[in-house]
Parts: structure tokens; C-alpha cells; sequence
């Protein structure tokens, strides 16, 4: 189902895109994720300057170590998350490392697989929007940079609730917005004129991948926003910790 908010939708770009919701936008933004699969990694650390690093090693650290502990990170991608929270769950915990898009997928099966880890993370593909595992499932869910590109939000957070054990807890990176007002010009500036640029530069990329990014941050609900959207997901419990002023931040929701 194509929703569009205007005629732009005939010649769609990133920033469009990024308005759109439901299967159509979930083609088009899979559509980029292949065509940048290779790059992602290279052009993470290049775009966030390396921080990309700190603000992943903060996120699994909002897990607490468990023995025998069951982790599931979902748009998992190539695979950092899934390596950072495979020495929190003891020498029998198991890590899932669900992403939509198998190009992507790829890139994480393989940076597993030259650490030695295929037979503690296990790559699938899956939509976070109908997880296919059983209700209580995960001691903890983790999202880097996931949630903004998913279709329905709502619906991917009943799912991550359902595949909670009780008291398991989910932790959401995301983008979010900057809390002073001269630090949200200069990312502004940034993010709609040098990211672009350099990020397609490298890609080698036609598919406005680098324009569809900040315009889905901005399209994207700010902290309150998202703390709003997991109270109505069922969480009980819900904070949020803002990293490199606001630019992201890492969402705690408890079931
Ligand atoms: C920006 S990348 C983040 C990758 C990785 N987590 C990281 O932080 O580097 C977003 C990932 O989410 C995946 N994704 C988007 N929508 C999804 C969905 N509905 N279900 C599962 N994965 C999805 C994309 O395919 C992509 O690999």
C-alpha cells in the first residue's frame, strides 16, 4: 500500500520517502540499503566521525550482563551490535541477529562468522514488524539505527513487547533531536548538505540514500516523542539517556 502525503511520490526521493509509511516505503528504503550494503560501515564511521563506535558500546552496555542470557538485535545490519552483546550473555547465551534486508545481512554473516562467532550469533532475515519467535522469548531487544526506517512503528513495538520476557528490557539508538538550539543549526547544515555529499560520494550511490537519512530523522519522533510511543506499546517502565547532545538517544523501555 502506497501512502503518499504529495504528487512526489511519481519521482520519489529520499526526503519524500521518508514521509511515505507502510510497504511502499519499506521497498524504497530497502531498495537503498542494498544499493549502500558495502559502503555502510565505511561511511558510518566517516559520517558520524567515528562516534557511531561509542554510542554502539553504550547501547550494550544498557544490558545487563546475564549469564545464559537471550539477546535479540534487530536491523542488526553488519553486525555490530550483535558482536558488542555477545560478551554480556555469559559463555551459553545466544545471540539472534534479525535484519529485513540480505545485503546487509551479508555483511554482518560475514564479520561474524571472521571473529569466530557463527555458533553464538545466529543472522536471520525477518521483519521487526512480525518477529517470529514465541511470546517471553528475549531477556533483552536492542535497535541501532532500526526503528526510523520501519513502516509501522506501533507495531514493531507491540512485537518487541510480545517477545520480551517479563522484565526484559528493550534499548532503542536512534537519532533524536539535538537539545540546543546552535548545535541543531550546525547538524542541520550537516546533515543536509555535507552528509549527503560525501556519503553519496562514497557509496558511488543514485538511490538518495544520504538524503533520505536526515530527512527521516527529522520525520522521526524526538526523545518525549519516543518515550510516548513505548508507554502506548505497553511499557511499563521507560527512560532515555541523550548522547553527543541529543543527536541520538539510547531508549530504555522495561516490559
Ligand atoms: C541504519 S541500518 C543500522 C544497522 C546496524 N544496526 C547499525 O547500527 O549499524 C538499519 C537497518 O535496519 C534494517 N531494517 C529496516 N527496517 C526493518 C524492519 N522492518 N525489520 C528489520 N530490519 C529492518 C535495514 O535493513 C538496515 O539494515
Amino acid at each position: 500500500m502506497l501512502r503518499s502525503t504529495d504528487n512526489s511520490a511519481a519521482t520519489p526521493d529520499g526526503q519524500a520517502i521518508s514521509q511515505w509509511s507502510g510497504e511502499a516505503r519499506e521497498q524504497a528504503v530497502q531498495k537503498m540499503f542494498t544499493a549502500i550494503a558495502r559502503y555502510y560501515d565505511l561511511n558510518n564511521s566517516l559520517l558520524s566521525l567515528g562516534l557511531h563506535h561509542r554510542w554502539k558500546k553504550i547501547t550494550a552496555a544498557s544490558v545487563p550482563v546475564m549469564e545464559g542470557g537471550r539477546a535479540l538485535d534487530l536491523g542488526a545490519g553488519t553486525g555490530d551490535l550483535a558482536l558488542l552483546l555477545n560478551p554480556r550473555l555469559g559463555p551459553t547465551g545466544q545471540v539472534a541477529a534479525l535484519d529485513l534486508n540480505m545485503a546487509m545481512l551479508r555483511q554482518g554473516i560475514q564479520k561474524i562468522a571472521t571473529r569466530g562467532l557463527s555458533s553464538r550469533i545466529t543472522c536471520l532475515q525477518g521483519n521487526a514488524e512480525h518477529l517470529n519467535f514465541h511470546q517471553d522469548s528475549f531477556d533483552a531487544v536492542t535497535a541501532g539505527f532500526c526503528i526510523r526506517n520501519v513502516g509501522n512503528i506501533s507495531q514493531a513495538f507491540s512485537e518487541i513487547r510480545r517477545v520480551l520476557k517479563p522484565g526484559g528490557r528493550f534499548v532503542c539508538l536512534e537519532f533524536s533531536q539535538p537539545v540546543s538550539r546552535w548545535l541543531r543549526r550546525v547538524y542541520d547544515w550537516y546533515s543536509f548538505h555535507l552528509l549527503p555529499t560525501i556519503g553519496t560520494l562514497v557509496a558511488r550511490d543514485g538511490t538518495d540514500v544520504y538524503q533520505y537519512l536526515p530527512a527521516s530523522i527529522r520525520a522521526f519522533p524526538n526523545q518525549e516523542g519516543l518515550v510516548a510511543l513505548l508507554h502506548k506499546a505497553g511499557f511499563q517502565h521507560v527512560e532515555y539517556r541523550n548522547l553527543t547532545g541529543g543527536i541520538v538517544a539510547i531508549h530504555i523501555a522495561i516490559k
